[in-house]
């Protein structure tokens, strides 16, 4: 999928509804709305809130106009994606004029970067919560109700909602997300993160491995393990991110890497698909990869940003890698994992950006040949520290021309790996009915290609197997073979 402004799983899903596909226990409660902008860990902490509200005896609803509370998952990582949640909220406030009892929330990102502007000087919101206060919502409603307007944006060092169990909202009921780790402790020069969501935290695996298990039961096929950076997981007990050398002689002995994680994960169910995303270049090790290769069940695709080809540029966004250590780490995926799809993000124009540089953009570009890559012009983030140290001296049109010819190359390769494809056969995944007929259906290979073929007597949640017959630059089509 090329796309050059939010990152997401699929672009048609921003700013939609979700909907909860659990029975309505109580019709007497008020209803929620809530609206997901921005990444997949975005998508699915609003799947958290929705947990948090029902258990307080709120109903989901996706019909805005009959919602009694409107929640607004927000997005921080570039400035159109906060001007995007901005002008909802507006349409929002339209709203309220004819129905002042409407308490409208900001949840997320913005929260925890805007809290007072958005609460005091610009009176768009009643509630503001941060990803690590969600538990707090109801309390918070609270005291909305009792005429106040309420914030909780407090960053935790512990929080990680191991214990709750998300409602699983507007889903196919085949694939789901299941969150590693929260927060992000990298410091990468360019990004918001590691000031919106705090400090980097792993998951107890044990609450993983029950949550992926009750997927499981509930008949989901696809898993995707979420994190910012999923290859510095480290379970050691509990608490804040530390180094794997940090740890004492008892701590190492109990401890559980990423590595290991995938595959207490992949073990819980071989008919489950496992995928994961990100991966770190700095930080992935052989052993996630000799264990994507030992088991069947896990995809055998990586998302692995890149951001720039030049390691000076590499340096001054803080990756913590030059293009020899990202290149090398591309080799032993092809060693280890042959037949490995990889996919990217790209920053186009980061502060300083020569054209040499750029160019080595474009040919780390050549060299890997991503089935797929996330593509941006660089947005300087206020507070960041690339903002502090760094003048974002690229004028526009040389970003808007940058990343318009890395786009042109990305479509180039996507197309050249697709078409690699063609006259393979591949297990699928059916998702769902195609957007454009209804006869046909689509689902996703191992490399997370997407891939249409006619319905037959298939449906959502089957394995099939799928003869690549041709394809666009995006989309393999194919046929189902017996
Ligand atoms: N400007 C442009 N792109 C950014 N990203 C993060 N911060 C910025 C920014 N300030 C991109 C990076 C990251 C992805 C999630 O978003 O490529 O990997
Ligand atoms: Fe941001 Fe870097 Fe952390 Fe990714 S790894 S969330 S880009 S700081």
């Amino acid at each position: 999928m090329i796309e050059t402004e939010i990152k997401t799983i699929d672009e048609s899903k921003q700013g939609q509804a979700i909907e909860d596909l659990t029975p309505v226990v109580n019709n007497n409660s008020r209803k929620a709305y809530i609206e997901s902008y921005g990444c997949q860990m975005n998508f699915s902490d609003s799947e958290i809130v929705a947990s948090i509200l029902k258990k307080d005896g709120y109903q989901i609803t996706t019909n805005l106009h009959e919602a009694d509370m409107i929640f607004v998952n927000t997005c921080s990582i570039r400035e159109k994606a906060e001007q995007t949640v901005r002008k909802r909220l507006s349409n929002f406030n339209q709203i309220k004029k004819n129905k002042p009892e409407l308490i409208i929330g900001v949840l997320g990102c913005m929260a925890e970067r805007l809290k007072s502007k958005l609460l005091d000087e610009e009176k768009l919101v009643d509630l503001v919560v941060g990803p690590d206060a969600y538990r707090d919502i109801p309390n918070l409603v609270g005291e909305v109700d009792g005429g106040r307007k309420a914030v909780n944006v407090i960053l935790s060092k512990e929080e990680t909602y191991g214990d709750i169990n998300p409602v699983r909202l507007g889903g196919n009921g085949v694939t789901a997300f299941v969150s590693i780790t929260r927060g992000c402790d990298n410091m990468c020069t360019f990004c918001v993160v590691p000031f919106t969501r705090g400090r980097e935290r792993s998951r107890d695996p044990q609450t993983i491995v029950e949550e992926v298990k009750e997927l499981a039961e509930r008949g989901y096929k696809e898993i995707t393990l979420l994190g910012q950076n999923v290859d510095s997981y480290l379970w050691y007990g509990g608490g804040l991110k530390k180094e794997y050398e940090n740890l004492t002689e008892e701590e190492k002995a109990s401890s559980v890497s990423f590595a290991q994680l995938m595959e207490m994960v992949a073990k819980v169910d071989s008919n489950v698909r496992i995928r994961f995303s990100t991966s770190h270049p700095k930080d992935m090790t052989d052993d996630v990869l000799h264990v994507m290769a030992k088991y069947d069940n896990i995809c055998n695709y990586i998302h692995l940003p890149f951001q720039s080809g030049n390691s000076r540029v590499l340096e001054l966004m803080n990756r913590g890698y030059t293009r020899e250590w990202y290149l090398n780490r591309i080799a032993a995926i092809k060693r280890i994992i042959p037949d490995c799809a990889v996919s990217a993000d790209i920053i186009a124009g980061f502060c300083s950006e020569t054209e040499e540089e750029h160019q080595d953009t474009l040919s780390l570009m050549e060299e890997v040949k991503y089935h797929f890559s996330y593509m941006f012009k660089y947005s300087e983030r206020p507070n960041t520290l690339a903002q502090r140290k760094y003048e974002d001296d690229i004028p526009e049109e040389t970003k808007q021309r940058r990343l318009a010819e890395i786009i042109a190359l990305q479509q180039i390769h996507s197309h050249e790996q697709l078409k690699k494809d063609i006259g393979k056969t591949y297990e699928v995944l059916v998702e769902g009915t195609s957007k454009k007929s209804k006869d046909e259906l689509y689902g996703r290979n191992t490399h997370n290609s997407v891939v249409v073929f006619p319905k037959e007597n298939y449906k959502p949640g089957d394995y099939v197997m799928v003869k690549v017959l041709d394809c666009t630059s995006a989309t393999l089509k194919g046929e189902a073979i017996a």
